[in-house]
């Protein structure tokens, strides 16, 4: 099949082509012709989430027809063999109906190519460079480069080096576009380092820091609830708004990551990139315009307006804990300390809450909750906005049982939007009762979120920053959490583990804000 008839049937046979709830959706969202090169393609977020994406474009047809996709990584493969590699990871990694097969797989496996490389060894980047090359004659690529870092953090410093040493960070016929993932940085101090490393060879517009949560949909509809309609923006502030609550709760533990999570935890984890960009979209200003920067510069100013907690205060201001055995589904599970690569006396948090406050006109006197952890009691990402109570003692004693108006935006699992509101129980009595409005994405547009990785490369391939992290912002999220950090990391937590899997949390969380939204 030729190239456009193979991108043209993989859009076509897509389900409810013709499904009116669709209309609007971005599916001919073909991006730039482009190499994409994975550093670290052996790995696993190259298997289960990078790889699959790609795939999933092309599937869509959001991949230009002229692509090719290059590994590069330390394990010895032939083009062949990664080939091969690919197709059976994209056999596990797919969902049923999108395996490779036919003559949409035999177009992108052609495509694939692998580079056997030592990170710090030049004459790899040298291959690289010829490899590029040859796919911009043979494949049409363009002279467009994506470059994705989806290495262990210490090696990207070597990858720039070298990309810069073989003059790979500039291409005269296209462009050159850079992908770091997370963590960016463990501290501030190390994070300025990788920035200042980055910034020598690369210009911000070509930096794509990677934070998944803002890949996914719910998430970026936070940008529409708030500016697409009229309704909340009057009440979204300080003289209708009681608290903010923002949860990112996880049922599963550290898995195989424990090398990784021991010296990281919840806060390093989870808090200072998806948790601290949530709280940015909710809480900034309205941006003048959708355009990347300006967006970026309100999410930047918002969290300029966080006083991190003084050192003193961080114990009134934070809750930590570390999970120990409980049970998760009826199933026992093991303490934290007892998980693999785990330190027997791991002072490493796998829970972190903090409180904070925004210094700013909308928002003096309203505090952010946020809190993530491992081994709660189920997955459950959301960010909850919880409202004033209402006046007056309308109601007479029964004011009192009258709940709040909560307004929770559902990130996951459930996708979508719910109001808490009070209403008129049916019958001659004046009783009210808490009702729910519910918006769910499924339901409502017919669709399955993409995931958000899908959306990111996509992002990238076709120059559009408004979902990436920008430096300033990341440097501002370390900045918050400094003092907790250090304050944690110099006080060693003798009541560690202090919740069981499986339940709500440690007790010093209650301690923090005793209103938390029950897991
Ligand atoms: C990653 C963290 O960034 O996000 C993991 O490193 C965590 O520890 C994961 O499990 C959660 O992502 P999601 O999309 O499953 O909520």
């Amino acid at each position: 099949m030729p190239d456009d008839a193979v991108a043209t049937a993989a859009r076509s046979s897509g389900d409810g082509a013709a499904n009116p709830l669709r209309e609007g959706l971005a599916s001919d969202r073909i991006t730039n012709p482009c190499s994409a090169v994975f550093f670290g393609a052996s790995g696993d977020l190259f298997k289960r989430m990078l790889l699959p994406a790609v795939y999933a474009m092309r599937l869509s047809g959001t991949l230009p027809t002229d692509f090719a996709l290059i590994g590069f990584a330390r394990t010895q493969y032939d083009d062949d063999g990664f080939r091969d590699y690919c197709r059976k990871q994209l056999e596990q990694f797919m969902p049923d109906g999108q395996k490779p097969q036919g003559a949409l797989w035999d177009d992108f496996a052609r495509r694939i190519s692998y580079i056997t490389a030592d990170f710090n060894d030049t004459r790899h980047f040298t291959a690289l460079k010829e490899r590029l090359a040859q796919n911009d004659e043979q494949l049409g690529t363009a002279g467009n480069h994506l470059f994705y870092l989806s290495t262990p953090p210490p090696v990207f410093p070597e990858i720039i080096k070298h990309l810069k040493l073989a003059g790979l960070d500039k291409d005269a016929a296209g462009w050159t576009r850079i992908v770091v993932e997370k963590p960016f940085g463990t501290d501030l101090e190390s994070a300025r380092k990788l920035q200042s490393v980055i910034e020598a060879v690369f210009p911000e517009n070509e930096i794509y820091r990677i934070d998944h949560y803002l890949g996914k949909e719910p998430v970026q509809d936070i940008i529409a609830l708030r500016f697409a309609n009229t309704i909340f923006e009057p009440i979204w502030n300080r003289n209708y708004v009681q608290n903010v609550q923002i949860t990112s709760a996880e049922s599963l533990g550290v898995e195989q990551r424990g090398a990784y999570y021991d010296n990281a935890g919840a806060l390093r984890d989870m808090i200072q990139n998806h948790v601290i960009n949530l709280l940015a979209l909710v809480a900034m200003e309205a941006p003048i315009s959708s355009d990347a920067d300006d967006i970026r510069n309100e999410k930047y100013k918002v969290l300029s307006a966080i006083t991190p907690p003084p050192h003193a205060g961080v114990w009134s201001m934070s809750a930590r804990g570390q999970y120990g055995p409980g049970t998760i589904d009826g199933h026992a599970v093991n303490g934290y300390r007892e998980e693999p690569d785990v330190a027997p006396d791991s002072n490493t948090e796998t829970f972190a809450a903090a409180k904070l406050y925004i210094e700013n006109w909308r928002w003096a006197g309203v505090p952010f909750y946020l809190r993530s952890g491992k081994r709660l009691p189920r997955k459950v990402s959301e960010v909850a906005v919880t409202f004033k109570p209402i006046p007056h003692r309308f109601y007479g004693e029964s004011t009192d049982r009258i709940e709040p108006n909560v307004l929770v935006i559902k990130i996951e699992p459930d996708e979508g939007i719910s109001m808490r509101f009070e209403a008129k129980v049916p019958g001659p009595k004046e009783h009210v009762r808490s009702v729910y409005m519910d918006f769910n994405y499924g339901t409502g547009f017919g669709v399955q979120s993409p995931p958000a990785y899908e959306r990111l490369i996509g992002d990238v391939m076709l120059g559009d920053q408004t979902l990436f992290t920008r430096w300033d912002a990341v440097e501002r999220a370390w900045e918050i959490v400094t003092p907790i950090l250090e304050v944690w990391q110099n006080t060693k937590d003798f009541s560690f583990p202090n919740y069981a899997a499986g339940s709500q949390g440690p007790e010093s969380a209650q301690a923090l804000f005793p209103d938390w939204r029950h897991l």
